[in-house]
């Protein structure tokens, strides 16, 4: 049967850029994606979609919008623009990047929810929810702010606290009152849709559902099953309503209702991919009903329940036809030195500042696939692991074979491989490319390939590594550099770099899943249309390989070595602190790091200004301010134009010469420092209503950093700085 296979990793809230977490998600699916477009199913390539959309509704998209008073659907707009940098800079190849906020998405979840309603699983409840008495309006925990039960700390959201990191119900705060208004809640009933879960047939259906070979990871049949419990009695109903105003979608007959996000998320995955068929020409719903279709969800552990409970469920009871083409691949953590990631410890990683800093994203690709196998582990960086894991292998062994072997086949043969390899070689190409287990000889191709499939890309980069070795153990033996030295080993050296570099071309095509970029340049440089999974069919017949007598390009260098250094820049402590937020540091779970002591020598600061008195420092209005939104400046390359919330009840434009220092999306959301009173400055490109502070060195050219300030967590617009 032919394979057709959809792929999607978690659609991100389009709340904020994407984290490395994302992109570390991404890098995983991307591999296993390009791996399968180089299979071929019969004659044809295999058909594989692989697609991915913003998840655009709920509570928090549409306060955020709201503050920044602009409309969700702008909101949403302006994060998806900047998707695109981060995936084409990890080499990350999605078919599709869509949006949950599309007509495709209604008319899915809708006709989804009535099949549901149909099938007598949808029923309504009265509950008691938090209600904003003067704005009319049912408040979600995040629109519940008040006093932290356990810490005291004010201003707290109704879920967790920023300060001590509790969690907490909205009714467990002291003093809650409404985000929007001030009002205290008071507690209404409203009629909510409830998903009836605890329906037995839901039961019946999961537990053999799950139990589906190949469907799931064992580890996660087990826990699932923990869930489920003996006789299902653990399962509940499933609130899918949110009450108007909510950024969401209409739930059909009933008036003032939505479905709240988790409900039409996932039916995002068939939305994308019907946008996607539809401009492509395939028909969607045969693409869906074939029998070879495979829908193929790459998620992280923390999202396991919508897609092993709701999301089958949803998708069994409405009679869609993939649900008995559905699998789960469940991701671990990415963790830094065994430890949660943390901006304020200074062991975050901002996936643009790895570029930023001109970072190789394939150094990246080859690290996280190198640490990943198919069970739902965290994946740990660590960053001298990192560079000499990269400078070892792909450095050390692979790039290190074309370097010796190119330069040869260019200057002593018109870039021309020879016509025909000796015996010698050949031997050599079948020791490297076969291996015999318990007396039977297997090609590495094909174990290579069960590991990509498998997702054990681990396993896959080792086994490619042993190729490397083995070929880099035949050029140490025959030395180019020495033949080349002697007129008569004019044809032992042709025979030599030849073989080296069919070596090469094979492992080139191995690891092509993995190094997408490099992979490109290969083929270019070997005259190399390319390359499918069948080209490392030709194991054992090196006589009519495809590159004797081939002319080559010229060889230029394929990949540098990490700089340790890089790795120090990466990992930026005091500046990736200052831009830690208050979430993250209430998330840490460790006490922050000691404050580091100050090192630069007395003599490179700056000479102080005069001694000033308090009146005077008090004449400057200092406040803190949220950047709200933050974008490029047409025609100048200084300035960032920045929208700032002081608290004022407007918002003001001011420009700020950082924009060597910091991507836009790197500071919205961010709170910084406002020197508020000074007077407006008409400029080129605007009106500058204030200034932003940040600290730079007094010698610029040897720290040319501009580091913006960053209040401690707590602070609110508005507040004076004094
Ligand atoms: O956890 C999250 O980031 C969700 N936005 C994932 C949604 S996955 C799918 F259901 F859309
Ligand atoms: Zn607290």
């Amino acid at each position: 049967m032919t394979r057709k296979l959809f792929v999607t990793t978690a659609l991100p809230y389009a709340n904020a850029a994407f984290h490395i977490g994302h992109i570390m998600e991404y890098i995983q699916a991307d591999i296993w994606v390009r791996f399968q477009r180089m299979q071929r199913d019969g004659d044809a390539g295999r058909e594989v979609h692989f697609v991915g959309a913003d998840d655009t509704h709920g509570t928090p998209i549409m306060i955020a919008a709201e503050k920044e008073g602009i409309t969700p659907q702008q909101f949403v707009a302006n994060i998806a623009a900047g998707r695109a940098q981060y995936l084409d800079g990890f080499h990350i190849a999605f078919d599709n990047w869509y949006s949950t906020d599309s007509p495709e998405n209604v008319d899915l979840s809708q006709s989804l929810y009535r099949k549901l309603r149909d099938t007598g699983l949808i029923v309504t409840k009265t509950v008691d929810r938090f209600f904003d008495p003067v704005k009319g309006m049912f408040l979600a925990d995040r629109n519940i702010k008040g006093e932290c039960p356990k810490c005291g700390a004010k201003n707290q959201y109704g879920d967790n606290c920023e300060v001590c990191g509790a969690a907490y119900q909205p009714t467990d705060l002291v003093n809650p009152f409404s985000v929007f208004t001030n009002a205290t809640p008071v507690m209404k009933p409203s009629e909510q849709y409830f998903f009836k879960l605890s329906d037995p047939r839901c039961f019946e259906f999961l537990k053999d559902w799950l139990n589906t070979p190949g469907r799931l990871q064992p580890e996660m049949v087990n826990k699932v099953s923990e869930w489920l419990g003996e006789a299902g009695e653990k399962l509940a109903d499933w609130d899918i309503s949110r009450d108007a105003p909510y950024f969401g979608i209409p739930i059909p007959d009933a008036p003032g209702k939505f479905f709240y996000v988790w409900m039409d998320a996932p039916v995002g995955y068939l939305a994308s991919l019907k946008n996607y068929c539809d401009k492509q020409g395939i028909d969607f719903e045969a693409f869906l009903n074939d029998p070879g279709t495979e829908q193929i969800h790459f998620i992280g552990k923390d999202i396991v329940s919508f897609h092993l409970l709701f999301w089958p469920a949803m998708l069994k009871f409405a009679d869609h036809p993939v649900i008995d083409k559905l699998k789960v691949n469940v991701h671990g953590f990415l963790t830094v030195n065994n430890e949660k990631m943390s901006k304020s410890r200074g062991t975050g990683i901002s996936p643009l500042r790895y570029l930023d800093l001109g970072m190789n994203p394939e150094w990246l690709r080859y690290y996280i696939a190198f640490k990943l196998n198919s069970k739902v582990e965290d994946l740990d960086f660590n960053g001298e692991d990192f560079v000499a894991r990269v400078n070892s292998d792909l450095i050390g062994k692979y790039v290190n074979i074309a370097s010796r072997c190119a330069g040869f086949i260019a200057k002593r043969f018109d870039g021309k491989l020879a016509p025909a390899l000796s015996e010698g070689a050949q031997t050599w190409i079948n020791r490297a490319l076969t291996q015999d287990v318990n007396g039977v000889v297997i090609e590495r191709q094909d174990s290579i390939a069960r590991h990509f499939e498998n997702r054990e890309f681990g396993k896959a980069l080792r086994e490619i590594m042993e190729i490397a070795d083995i070929t880099n153990q035949y050029v140490d033996e025959n030395k180019p550099w020495i033949l080349a030295k002697d007129a008569e080993k004019t044809a032992e050296l042709h025979d030599v770099c030849t073989t080296a570099l069919i070596l090469f071309r094979q492992l080139t095509i191995l690891l092509s899943p993995v190094l997408p970029g490099v992979a490109k340049n290969v083929a270019a440089f070997l005259n190399d249309a390319e390359f499918t999974w069948a080209d490392t069919q030709v194991f054992g017949d090196a006589v009519s390989h495809s590159m004797l007598g081939r002319t080559i390009g010229a060889y230029s260098h394929l990949m540098t070595r990490m700089d340790a250094k890089m790795i120090e820049a990466l990992f930026d402590a005091p500046q990736a602190a200052a831009m830690a937020t208050a979430a993250d540091a209430a998330n840490d779970a460790a006490p922050a790091a000691p404050a580091l002591v100050a090192s630069t020598p007395a003599s490179a600061i700056e000479e102080l200004a005069p001694e000033i008195k308090i009146d005077d420092f008090l004449k400057v209005d200092l406040r803190i301010a949220k950047i709200v939104n933050c974008e490029l400046v047409d025609g100048s390359d200084k300035l960032l134009r920045l929208t700032l919330d002081a608290g004022e009840g407007r918002l003001r434009n001011v420009f700020s010469g950082i924009r060597s220092a910091y991507k836009p999306e790197e500071l919205v959301g961010k709170l910084t420092v406002l020197v508020a009173n000074l007077a407006p400055r008409k400029m080129k490109f605007g009106v500058s209503e204030g200034m932003v502070m940040a600290a730079s060195a007094a010698d610029e050219k040897a720290n040319p950093g501009i580091y913006i300030l960053n209040p401690w967590p707590g602070a609110e617009p508005g507040m004076r700085i004094r």
